[in-house]
């Protein structure tokens, strides 16, 4: 199974349109680039399932040889997963729309709803080639097919982390906060490698313990360093907890928690332009490394 990171940026990118932190200010004097959040997955090298459709999957489909077309029309992307429905996580549906066929898209049944209504992408896309919606359900595995129904050779279960709806649908009629988020354990069905996949999660517990121990891979959620992080960059914003983001570093921070999953790698991903790990000499990123954790790059390819 090979697996490559599409986007390793939060919502934004980095730089971010708006942003003048330190971060941003020096990517943008370097012309250096973060995409927004997704990775590609594949058991036979072919036939490529995204996780997550980023805002940016036109340049990061442009990216990677095995994600062009192999004829006049049509993609190596069989299927789409998606683990939130977080802007960030789904705009990059719209750029699908070109599809000859209705795109496969497995999600949890809270982010199927919130794409038929509050954020009413399945309703736009409808009226281009459309998309399949297929459920993920919590806890049980099942085999991915592309969009004849022929298996992937990957099967994926999926577990409730600890988040809430996203933001444009705090107003949502009540459901359970479960079926909003995600994370993901993909098997390889011939090997048995294992990536976990969870961008977003508010806590390492027994849901991610579920789909991370003892993963060959785990991607696992970046976005912020310090529970304050936003703030002390000047904006006006919650706090990562408050967010839903388990922030990397200080007491009870997922640097402490993640060794105890015991998966055989650990990249972080979804990491926000604030965040102090993207400087190369910071020593927040120093102690990351020395546990073993590596900050996850656009582009950074896993053999598992
Ligand atoms: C998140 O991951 O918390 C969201 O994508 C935040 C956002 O960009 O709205
Ligand atoms: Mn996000
Ligand atoms: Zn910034």
């Amino acid at each position: 199974m090979r697996a490559i990171i599409l986007g390793s940026a939060a919502g934004g990118g980095v730089p971010q349109w708006n942003c003048g932190c330190a971060n941003c200010v020096d990517a943008r004097s370097r012309g250096a680039n973060r995409t927004q959040s997704s990775v590609a997955l594949s058991a036979d090298g072919e036939r490529w399932i995204l996780l997550n459709a980023s805002p940016d999957l036109r340049s990061q489909l442009a990216a990677h040889r095995e994600l062009w077309p192999c004829g006049p029309r049509g993609s190596p992307v069989a299927a789409v997963i998606l683990t939130d429905a977080e802007i960030d996580h789904t705009l990059g549906l719209l750029l699908l729309r070109e599809s000859a066929a209705a795109l496969p898209v497995y999600a949890p049944a809270g982010v199927t709803a919130l794409l038929g209504s509050e954020w009413p992408l399945y309703r736009v896309l409808a009226a281009y080639a459309g998309v399949e919606p297929r459920a993920l359900e919590d806890g049980r595995p099942i085999a991915l097919a592309d969009a004849s129904g022929t298996p992937l050779g990957i099967s994926c279960s999926a577990s409730a982390v600890a988040r809430r709806p996203p933001r444009y649908a705090r107003a949502a009629p009540a459901a359970p906060a479960a079926t909003f988020d995600v994370g993901l354990r993909l098997t390889d069905e011939r090997t048995g490698a294992t990536l976990a996949y969870v961008p977003t999660a508010g806590a390492v517990d027994d849901a991610v313990r579920r789909v991370a121990t003892g993963a060959d891979l785990l991607l696992f959620d970046g976005t912020f360093w310090s529970d304050g992080e936003l703030r002390a960059a000047g904006v006006d914003a919650p706090t990562a907890r408050e967010m839903g983001h388990l922030p990397v570093g200080g007491p009870g921070g997922s640097l402490e928690l993640l060794k105890s999953l015991g998966a055989k790698r650990t990249v972080l991903v979804h990491v926000n332009n604030t965040n102090p790990l993207l400087r190369a000499r910071s020593p927040e990123r120093a102690q990351v490394e020395a546990a073993g954790i590596v900050v996850g790059a656009d582009a950074m390819e896993f053999e598992l």
